[in-house]
């Protein structure tokens, strides 16, 4: 087993299925302590972490109840992935504000209270490792390009991008020795991307699901989605001192979609 995370101790949300589920079996591989973290207990996480609590990214409070919580349990933290995200696939004349404000809610304030709860656990840590402590957030091809059906999702993906950058200059400006980049994935075969193929269905754009696949396989050079896995690799990179000398960067990782 490589141990390119040993002595990190690394939070994650949305860890309960998916991306995130994928990215803590992935950490605990590479030596990392995982807290996996979820709207409720990600069980299906037990076998690869070290604890797993109940959060909702949406709220203030669940945060510093987390943060005290992995204070108390472990003392420090190295590392925050940003996971936990939404989808809404709406024209804009459908789209509610109550629907738009619920995908900020996740997407966005989940994020920045994210990065600001765990912040100074992740600066008290980050003098003894390699490269800092670090902070990595899902943000999405969505996050770099506009796309139709889609606008409460890409803008909130965008502002995932450009909250990286921001906090990546601010702490490196500060010496902070926190280290903040954003993962962009392509489709991904996961309960995010049927829901999505369901609703264009729905919106009568598609015939079926497996239509729906097809048309979005076609997208992509490499001609096909991308795993989970293809997707924790990237934040295991960015979570550890192999990246030391990255910040306020955009790892792509979508099989060719965002080249052309
Ligand atoms: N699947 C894709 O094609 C794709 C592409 C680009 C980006 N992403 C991003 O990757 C991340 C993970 O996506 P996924 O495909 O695994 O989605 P998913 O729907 O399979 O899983 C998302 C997880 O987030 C959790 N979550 C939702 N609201 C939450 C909240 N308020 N607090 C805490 N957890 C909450 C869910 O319970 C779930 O476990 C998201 O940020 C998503 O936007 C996904």
């Amino acid at each position: 087993m490589s141990a390119a995370l040993n002595g990190r101790v690394i939070c994650v949300t949305g860890a309960a299925r998916g991306i995130g589920l994928a990215i803590v079996r992935k950490l605990h591989e590479e030596g990392a302590t995982v807290i996996a973290t979820d709207v409720g207990i990600p069980a299906d996480a037990a076998d690869y972490s070290a604890a797993m609590l109940a959060l909702d990214v949406t709220s203030e409070e669940s945060w510093r109840a987390a943060e005290r919580e992995i204070r108390e349990r472990f003392g420090t933290l190295s590392g925050l992935v940003n996971n936990a995200g939404i989808s809404q696939t709406a024209a804009l004349e459908e789209t509610s504000l109550e629907a738009w404000r619920r995908v900020y809610a996740v997407n966005v304030d989940g994020v920045m209270l994210g990065m600001r709860t765990m912040l100074p656990l992740l600066r008290e840590g980050s003098a003894v490792l390699k490269g800092g402590a670090t902070i990595v957030n899902m943000s999405s091809v969505g996050g770099l390009r506009g796309s139709a059906l889609n606008i409460a999702y890409t803008s909130s993906k965008g502002a995932v991008t450009l909250m990286t950058r921001s906090a990546a200059i601010e702490f490196a400006t500060l010496g902070y020795g926190v280290r903040v980049n954003s993962v962009h994935p392509g489709g991904i075969g996961t309960d995010m991307i049927d829901t999505i193929y369901d609703r264009y269905v729905e919106l009568g754009r598609v015939a079926s699901r497996e239509e729906a696949a097809k048309a979005s396989q076609a997208r992509y050079p490499l001609g096909r989605l991308g795993t989970p896995s293809e997707i924790a690799e990237a934040v295991a990179f960015l979570s550890s001192g192999a990246s030391s000398f990255m910040t306020g960067s955009q790892m792509v990782v979508d099989g060719g979609y965002t080249a052309s």
